[in-house]
């Protein structure tokens, strides 16, 4: 699809992935509405592409409702939705320490807040015969990320869920993509672009946004921003074994040599 002249909500805008994507799409020629729960942020981004900037809270329903109908209001009807919010806590010990709040949490913000996005722009794009559902998940939701089972387990729901999307609904004309990228330098995993380096397989926000705006021209399904991801992801499908020893070699590699799980030093690894 083409951007230019499009209104599209980004949620997670005012940070990281999601503000390269709305400067981005803005540059492009897109009417950008940046949703985020920073409110501040978020219109301080927006004010600088000639968007528009609105406090939500993915978690609940009604403010992406409010977000769909102040984007309508202002730009006209919602051609492309991002769910792009994420967040991400590790556990404190065990794979199933982290708190129920926790869990919960991460289940709201990766999966129920894309379920409310398709929920509140599904039934006019279906109308129109036309729309976009761009769905955040993570190279977690084909693989896993070591030291964060309920951050693994929601991006797989949300992989999931865009597969449900794509299959019941690209016959009515709806789009969907779902963006599954390994280490990004953001605020997320406490690094910034300074941390990129030539050749390293830590990305910057930006190199992540410049595929999605490719994946989006060219209506592909799953964008992997890190390529290699499409070859790990066929030998854990064909090798299951392999692949888990793999990864336990990692994370034992990760306790070794980096002296504990830390979401800022595992992109040093692979
Ligand atoms: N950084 C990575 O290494 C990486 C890798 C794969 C996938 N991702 C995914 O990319 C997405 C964007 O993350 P990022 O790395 O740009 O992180 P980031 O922290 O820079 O940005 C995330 C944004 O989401 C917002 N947010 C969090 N909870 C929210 C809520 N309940 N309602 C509204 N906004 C909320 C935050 O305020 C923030 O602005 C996330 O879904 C994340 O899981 C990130």
């Amino acid at each position: 699809m083409e951007v230019s002249g499009r209104t599209i909500i980004i949620t997670g805008g005012a940070s990281g992935i999601g503000a390269a994507l709305a400067r981005q799409m803005a540059a492009a020629g897109a009417k950008v509405v940046v949703a985020d729960l920073n409110g501040d942020a978020a219109r301080a981004l927006a004010d600088g592409i000639g968007g528009l900037g609105l406090a939500c809270d993915v978690t609940r329903e009604s403010d992406i409702q409010a977000t769909v109908r102040a984007a309508e209001d202002r730009f006209g009807p919602v051609d492309i939705f991002v769910s792009n919010a994420g967040f991400g806590v590790g556990e404190p010990d065990h794979a199933a320490s982290a708190a129920d709040e926790v869990w919960t949490r991460n289940w709201q913000v990766h999966v129920m807040a894309h379920v409310h996005a398709a929920r509140a722009v599904l039934p006019a794009m279906i109308a129109r015969g036309e729309g976009y559902l761009v769905n955040m998940a993570s190279a977690a939701g084909l693989l896993n990320q070591i030291g964060d089972a309920a951050y693994s387990a929601t991006k797989h729901a949300a992989v999931s869920f865009a597969e449900s999307l794509f299959i019941t609904h690209r016959d009515q004309g709806i789009r969907v993509s779902v963006i599954c990228p390994q280490y990004v330098a953001t605020p997320l995993i406490g690094l910034s672009e300074a941390d990129v380096q030539e050749g390293g397989s830590l990305i910057t926000p930006d190199q992540v946004a410049s595929t999605v705006m490719e994946g989006i021209a060219e209506e592909q399904f799953l964008i992997l921003p890190h390529p290699q991801v499409a070859q790990y992801t066929r030998l854990r499908a064909a090798e299951p074994e392999k692949w888990l020893a793999g990864m336990r070699a990692l994370r034992a590699k990760a306790l070794r040599d980096l002296g504990g799980i830390d979401m800022k030093n595992l992109h040093k690894l692979i």
